[in-house]
Protein backbone atom coordinates (compact mmCIF):
# COMPACT_ATOMS: atom_id res chain seq x y z
CA UNK A 1 0.00 0.00 0.00
CA UNK A 2 1.58 3.39 1.06
CA UNK A 3 5.07 4.25 -0.12
CA UNK A 4 6.38 4.15 4.21
CA UNK A 5 8.33 7.08 2.59
CA UNK A 6 5.60 9.22 1.01
CA UNK A 7 6.31 11.36 -2.11
CA UNK A 8 9.38 13.41 -2.39
CA UNK A 9 9.34 16.03 -5.36
CA UNK A 10 13.14 17.44 -5.86
CA UNK A 11 13.79 20.21 -8.02
CA UNK A 12 11.35 20.07 -10.47
CA UNK A 13 11.42 22.02 -13.77
CA UNK A 14 8.44 21.98 -16.64
CA UNK A 15 8.19 24.71 -19.35
CA UNK A 16 5.70 24.87 -21.69
CA UNK A 17 5.81 27.08 -25.09
CA UNK A 18 4.41 29.88 -23.05
CA UNK A 19 7.43 29.99 -20.76
CA UNK A 20 8.58 28.33 -17.33
CA UNK A 21 5.74 26.86 -14.94
CA UNK A 22 7.39 24.99 -12.32
CA UNK A 23 11.32 25.97 -11.54
CA UNK A 24 12.79 23.82 -8.53
CA UNK A 25 9.92 23.04 -6.60
CA UNK A 26 10.83 20.86 -3.80
CA UNK A 27 8.57 19.15 -1.34
CA UNK A 28 7.43 16.18 0.17
CA UNK A 29 3.86 14.39 1.34
CA UNK A 30 3.77 11.63 3.90
CA UNK A 31 1.88 8.91 3.61
CA UNK A 32 -2.11 10.03 4.80
CA UNK A 33 -1.01 12.83 4.71
CA UNK A 34 -3.64 16.05 3.33
CA UNK A 35 -1.94 18.34 1.53
CA UNK A 36 -3.37 21.46 -0.23
CA UNK A 37 -1.33 22.68 -3.20
CA UNK A 38 -2.63 26.35 -3.55
CA UNK A 39 -2.03 29.13 -5.64
CA UNK A 40 -3.12 31.69 -8.71
CA UNK A 41 -4.96 30.75 -11.73
CA UNK A 42 -2.09 29.54 -14.14
CA UNK A 43 0.61 28.91 -11.60
CA UNK A 44 1.21 25.24 -12.17
CA UNK A 45 -1.12 23.15 -9.72
CA UNK A 46 -2.74 20.80 -12.02
CA UNK A 47 1.01 20.42 -14.36
CA UNK A 48 2.59 19.78 -10.75
CA UNK A 49 -0.67 17.03 -10.10
CA UNK A 50 -0.14 15.39 -13.16
CA UNK A 51 3.58 15.47 -12.89
CA UNK A 52 3.53 13.46 -9.51
CA UNK A 53 0.43 11.16 -11.30
CA UNK A 54 3.37 10.21 -13.67
CA UNK A 55 0.74 11.84 -16.81
CA UNK A 56 3.36 14.56 -17.30
CA UNK A 57 7.35 14.35 -17.29
CA UNK A 58 9.43 16.90 -15.69
CA UNK A 59 12.31 18.59 -17.78
CA UNK A 60 14.12 18.98 -14.28
CA UNK A 61 14.30 17.05 -11.20
CA UNK A 62 12.37 14.04 -9.93
CA UNK A 63 9.52 12.32 -8.23
CA UNK A 64 10.65 9.45 -5.36
CA UNK A 65 8.28 7.56 -3.65
CA UNK A 66 5.21 7.03 -6.02
CA UNK A 67 6.45 3.62 -8.02
CA UNK A 68 3.76 1.71 -6.41
CA UNK A 69 1.46 4.06 -5.72
CA UNK A 70 -2.26 3.89 -7.12
CA UNK A 71 -4.07 7.62 -7.92
CA UNK A 72 -7.42 8.46 -8.26
CA UNK A 73 -8.02 11.82 -9.52
CA UNK A 74 -11.06 14.08 -9.59
CA UNK A 75 -9.79 16.18 -12.76
CA UNK A 76 -10.58 19.41 -13.06
CA UNK A 77 -12.85 18.23 -16.25
CA UNK A 78 -15.41 15.56 -15.10
CA UNK A 79 -14.19 13.27 -17.36
CA UNK A 80 -17.67 11.01 -17.29
CA UNK A 81 -18.96 8.89 -19.67
CA UNK A 82 -22.21 11.39 -20.52
CA UNK A 83 -24.50 8.47 -22.21
CA UNK A 84 -23.92 6.16 -18.72
CA UNK A 85 -25.83 6.89 -15.81
CA UNK A 86 -24.45 8.17 -12.27
CA UNK A 87 -24.17 4.51 -11.03
CA UNK A 88 -22.70 3.30 -14.10
CA UNK A 89 -20.00 5.77 -14.48
CA UNK A 90 -18.38 4.87 -10.62
CA UNK A 91 -19.08 1.16 -11.09
CA UNK A 92 -16.77 1.05 -14.44
CA UNK A 93 -13.10 1.82 -11.80
CA UNK A 94 -14.66 -0.99 -9.36
CA UNK A 95 -12.73 -4.59 -9.46
CA UNK A 96 -15.16 -7.21 -10.58
CA UNK A 97 -17.65 -8.36 -6.82
CA UNK A 98 -16.65 -5.36 -5.09
CA UNK A 99 -18.44 -4.17 -2.41
CA UNK A 100 -19.30 -0.90 -2.75
CA UNK A 101 -22.48 0.44 -2.22
CA UNK A 102 -22.48 2.63 -5.33
CA UNK A 103 -25.80 4.16 -5.22
CA UNK A 104 -25.22 4.69 -1.43
CA UNK A 105 -21.96 6.33 -1.99
CA UNK A 106 -23.85 8.94 -4.38
CA UNK A 107 -26.64 9.35 -1.95
CA UNK A 108 -24.36 10.78 0.48
CA UNK A 109 -23.33 13.07 -1.58
CA UNK A 110 -26.89 14.06 -1.70
CA UNK A 111 -27.85 13.21 -4.87
CA UNK A 112 -31.05 11.91 -5.66
CA UNK A 113 -32.75 8.49 -7.10
CA UNK A 114 -33.44 10.03 -9.82
CA UNK A 115 -29.99 11.99 -10.95
CA UNK A 116 -28.47 7.93 -10.14
CA UNK A 117 -30.14 6.69 -13.19
CA UNK A 118 -30.28 9.69 -15.50
CA UNK A 119 -27.36 9.73 -18.34
CA UNK A 120 -24.59 11.58 -16.84
CA UNK A 121 -24.47 13.96 -19.88
CA UNK A 122 -28.13 15.03 -18.52
CA UNK A 123 -27.03 16.07 -15.06
CA UNK A 124 -26.10 19.50 -14.05
CA UNK A 125 -23.09 21.07 -13.62
CA UNK A 126 -22.73 20.45 -9.55
CA UNK A 127 -24.03 16.79 -10.01
CA UNK A 128 -21.40 15.49 -12.26
CA UNK A 129 -18.87 16.97 -9.91
CA UNK A 130 -20.37 15.01 -7.12
CA UNK A 131 -20.22 11.92 -9.52
CA UNK A 132 -16.69 12.64 -9.94
CA UNK A 133 -15.76 12.38 -6.95
CA UNK A 134 -17.68 9.29 -6.06
CA UNK A 135 -15.92 7.88 -8.49
CA UNK A 136 -12.81 8.99 -8.03
CA UNK A 137 -13.10 8.08 -4.07
CA UNK A 138 -14.37 4.42 -4.62
CA UNK A 139 -11.63 2.99 -6.97
CA UNK A 140 -8.74 1.63 -4.85
CA UNK A 141 -6.16 3.87 -4.87
CA UNK A 142 -3.51 4.82 -2.45
CA UNK A 143 -3.53 8.65 -3.40
CA UNK A 144 -6.24 10.74 -3.84
CA UNK A 145 -6.07 13.94 -5.79
CA UNK A 146 -8.85 15.99 -5.98
CA UNK A 147 -8.04 19.27 -8.46
CA UNK A 148 -10.91 21.80 -7.80
CA UNK A 149 -13.82 18.69 -7.27
CA UNK A 150 -16.17 20.65 -5.25
CA UNK A 151 -15.73 23.59 -7.56
CA UNK A 152 -19.84 24.59 -8.50
CA UNK A 153 -21.19 23.19 -5.50
CA UNK A 154 -23.81 25.55 -3.29
CA UNK A 155 -22.47 25.74 0.69
CA UNK A 156 -24.60 23.45 1.72
CA UNK A 157 -23.65 20.28 -0.92
CA UNK A 158 -19.99 21.42 -0.58
CA UNK A 159 -19.90 20.78 2.75
CA UNK A 160 -22.12 17.45 2.63
CA UNK A 161 -19.31 16.42 -0.20
CA UNK A 162 -16.81 16.98 2.44
CA UNK A 163 -18.14 14.57 4.77
CA UNK A 164 -18.25 11.85 2.05
CA UNK A 165 -15.00 12.48 1.07
CA UNK A 166 -13.61 12.53 4.83
CA UNK A 167 -15.69 9.39 5.17
CA UNK A 168 -14.21 7.51 2.69
CA UNK A 169 -10.38 8.90 2.81
CA UNK A 170 -9.33 5.77 5.12
CA UNK A 171 -5.91 6.92 5.50
CA UNK A 172 -5.26 7.62 2.17
CA UNK A 173 -2.80 10.39 1.07
CA UNK A 174 -4.37 13.44 -0.36
CA UNK A 175 -3.56 16.01 -2.56
CA UNK A 176 -6.19 18.84 -2.73
CA UNK A 177 -5.95 21.53 -5.69
CA UNK A 178 -7.94 24.50 -4.53
CA UNK A 179 -8.12 28.21 -4.31
CA UNK A 180 -10.63 28.08 -1.01
CA UNK A 181 -8.81 27.98 2.33
CA UNK A 182 -12.10 26.91 3.94
CA UNK A 183 -11.84 24.07 1.70
CA UNK A 184 -7.79 22.96 2.61
CA UNK A 185 -9.09 23.98 6.64
CA UNK A 186 -12.22 21.79 6.31
CA UNK A 187 -9.46 18.37 5.21
CA UNK A 188 -6.87 19.55 7.71
CA UNK A 189 -4.73 20.35 4.91
CA UNK A 190 -1.22 21.30 4.78
CA UNK A 191 -1.34 23.92 2.51
CA UNK A 192 1.70 24.06 -0.21
CA UNK A 193 1.91 27.39 -2.24
CA UNK A 194 2.38 26.48 -5.56
CA UNK A 195 3.16 29.99 -8.21
CA UNK A 196 4.42 30.20 -11.82
CA UNK A 197 8.30 30.33 -11.81
CA UNK A 198 9.39 34.07 -12.10
CA UNK A 199 6.49 35.03 -9.99
CA UNK A 200 6.43 37.24 -6.78
CA UNK A 201 7.55 35.23 -3.48
CA UNK A 202 5.33 32.86 -2.69
CA UNK A 203 2.84 34.60 0.12
CA UNK A 204 -0.32 33.51 1.71
CA UNK A 205 -2.85 31.80 -0.50
CA UNK A 206 -5.36 34.18 -2.62
CA UNK A 207 -8.90 33.89 -0.97
CA UNK A 208 -10.23 33.46 -3.97
CA UNK A 209 -10.29 33.69 -7.85
N1 LIG B 1 -0.16 20.99 -22.10
C1 LIG B 1 0.16 22.29 -22.01
N2 LIG B 1 0.69 22.95 -23.06
C2 LIG B 1 1.04 24.25 -22.96
N3 LIG B 1 0.89 24.98 -21.86
C3 LIG B 1 0.35 24.37 -20.78
C4 LIG B 1 -0.04 23.00 -20.80
N4 LIG B 1 -0.53 22.67 -19.57
C5 LIG B 1 -0.45 23.78 -18.84
N5 LIG B 1 0.07 24.80 -19.55
C6 LIG B 1 0.34 26.16 -19.06
O1 LIG B 1 1.00 26.04 -17.82
C7 LIG B 1 0.54 27.02 -16.90
C8 LIG B 1 0.06 26.32 -15.63
O2 LIG B 1 -1.13 25.58 -15.94
P1 LIG B 1 -1.88 24.73 -14.84
O3 LIG B 1 -3.06 24.15 -15.49
O4 LIG B 1 -0.90 23.81 -14.21
O5 LIG B 1 -2.27 25.87 -13.78
P2 LIG B 1 -3.20 25.79 -12.51
O6 LIG B 1 -2.41 26.34 -11.37
O7 LIG B 1 -3.77 24.44 -12.38
O8 LIG B 1 -4.34 26.86 -12.89
P3 LIG B 1 -5.93 26.88 -12.52
O9 LIG B 1 -6.01 27.31 -11.08
O10 LIG B 1 -6.47 27.92 -13.46
O11 LIG B 1 -6.48 25.51 -12.78
C9 LIG B 1 -0.51 27.83 -17.63
O12 LIG B 1 0.06 29.02 -18.09
C10 LIG B 1 -0.94 26.93 -18.77
O13 LIG B 1 -1.34 27.67 -19.88
MG1 LIG C 1 -5.65 23.67 -12.59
Amino acid sequence: MNAASGIVLEHLGKTFGGGPVLQGFSASVAPGEAVALMGASGGGKTTLARIIMGLEKPDTGRVLGTEHLRFACVFQEDRLCEGFTAVANVALVLPRHSPVDVPAALRQTGLSAEELAKPAGKLSGGEKRRVALVRAMEAPSDVVVLDEAFKGLDAASRLQAYAYVKSRLAGRTLLLITHDPAEAEAFGARVVPVQKAGGAEAGPPPADD
